[in-house]
């Protein structure tokens, strides 16, 4: 297999995984030379009790909490990154805590670079390698199995007067340590445990067959798809199973390292932010719906790359050629997600069919769109988003 002439690994961040890992959060943030602290979460994450052992470990470290922002809404916000920057310059706070799935983790991302660096979210740091200089610290603690945010150089964020995901991508918004704690997805139900796991196996298959692939992302890539066939189903059946929950965090985790790496991962996630921005459509149903029809759409483009994930997909292909491998392989994708009960069409899931137009314009100017195998036109864009809304 041809090597790509450049490509660049860079993954800086602490990862601890542990059962009650999260007890350390304040020694950990002892360790990065922190003075004071602010916890952003959600409401789910504090009525589920989650983030009592994380706000114990600051209050009994030399750390000073000063605050616990509790209301990140369930698709990250401008909006809240600036309230919450706010927050933390008037009183000092050179540590942001994030607890929570890939919306609270991106917000603090957000907050993190008005925090650090000031100036205006949209008009000075939306793109790719903006941010001049390293920001205020940052832990990140997800409550999911699904984004991989914890090590994702990236964050996608809702600005909601226009309704468009906008993107930041920046070494800077790495954080600096990620806590992997399964006792911290034990509660989730099985309806999210199944949409977020969806979310890491999408950014798996897809970085695996994206233009921008590599061997360091082909390498986590590869073993995600295999965990994440094996776990999920266990996780979403007994969310008690404290191994296949703590299977399912380290393999969105390491599906987060091969998004990161690879950076455009491809057309379906393109038109799930599309979908999530201009819907009630989350991300990982948005994935689960798409996934199926763009590897369809790409099957001809990377014919050798599905068929290379025949045995991680559990697979047997003996005797067959590329083609009919690749296809097999596609046909256990969509099986795997079809189990899990979620909606079929964008249109079941509550997006209005005559937005089609509309999201194919916001993801043919996705930055997740380049790297798809097969390059995508808008009205090949527009024909799918038309079968998924009809
Ligand atoms: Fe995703």
């Amino acid at each position: 297999m041809p090597l790509k002439e450049y490509f660049e690994f860079y993954a800086p961040t602490k990862v601890m995984y542990g059962y009650n890992v999260v007890q350390d959060t304040g020694a950990e943030a002892e360790a990065l030379g922190c003075g004071a602290a602010l916890i952003l979460t959600d409401e789910g994450v504090m009525g589920a009790g989650l983030l009592e052992k994380v706000r114990k470990s600051i209050e009994e470290s030399s750390v000073e909490l000063v605050d616990v922002y509790d209301a990140v809404p369930v698709n990250s916000e401008v909006e809240v990154c600036r309230e919450i920057a706010e927050i933390g310059r008037k009183a000092g706070v050179d540590c942001l805590i994030s607890v929570g799935g890939g919306s609270v983790i991106d917000t603090g991302k957000g907050a993190n670079i008005l925090l650090g660096v000031g100036g205006d979210l949209l008009e000075d740091w939306q793109g790719t390698h903006l941010v001049p200089e390293p920001l205020k610290n940052h832990i990140a603690i997800p409550t999911t199995a699904g984004t991989g945010a914890e090590v994702t150089l990236g964050a996608v964020i809702k600005h909601t007067p226009a309704g468009q995901k906008v993107t930041f991508n920046s070494k800077y918004l790495l954080p600096d340590v990620a806590m992997l704690d399964p006792g911290l997805t034990e509660s989730m139900p099985p309806g999210l445990t199944a949409a977020t796991g969806i979310d890491a196996l999408t950014h798996a298959v897809e970085s695996f067959s994206s233009m921008e692939h590599s061997p360091p992302s082909d390498a986590f890539s590869y073993y995600c798809v295999r965990s994440i066939m094996e776990n999920l189903p266990i996780a979403v059946e007994d969310g008690s199973d404290l191994e296949a929950r703590g299977n399912m965090l380290v393999a969105a985790n390491l599906a987060g390292m091969a998004l990161s790496t690879t950076l455009s991962i491809g057309a379906c996630h393109a038109m799930a932010h599309a979908a999530g921005g201009l819907s009630p459509v989350t991300h990982g149903v948005a994935n689960a719906i798409i996934l199926p029809v763009v590897l369809e759409f790409n099957m001809e483009y990377c014919t050798d790359r599905y068929a290379a994930l025949a045995s991680a997909t559990g697979v047997d292909v003996s005797g067959l050629d590329e083609f009919e491998a690749a296809g097999r392989v596609i046909e256990a994708i969509t099986g795997f997600i079809a189990r899990f009960g979620m909606p079929r069409s964008l249109k079941e899931a509550g997006a209005d069919p005559a937005l089609a137009e509309r999201m194919t314009e916001e993801a043919m100017g996705d930055g997740q769109m380049y790297g798809n195998p097969r390059e995508a036109e808008f009205e090949d864009i527009l024909a799918l988003y038309e079968r998924l809304l009809s």
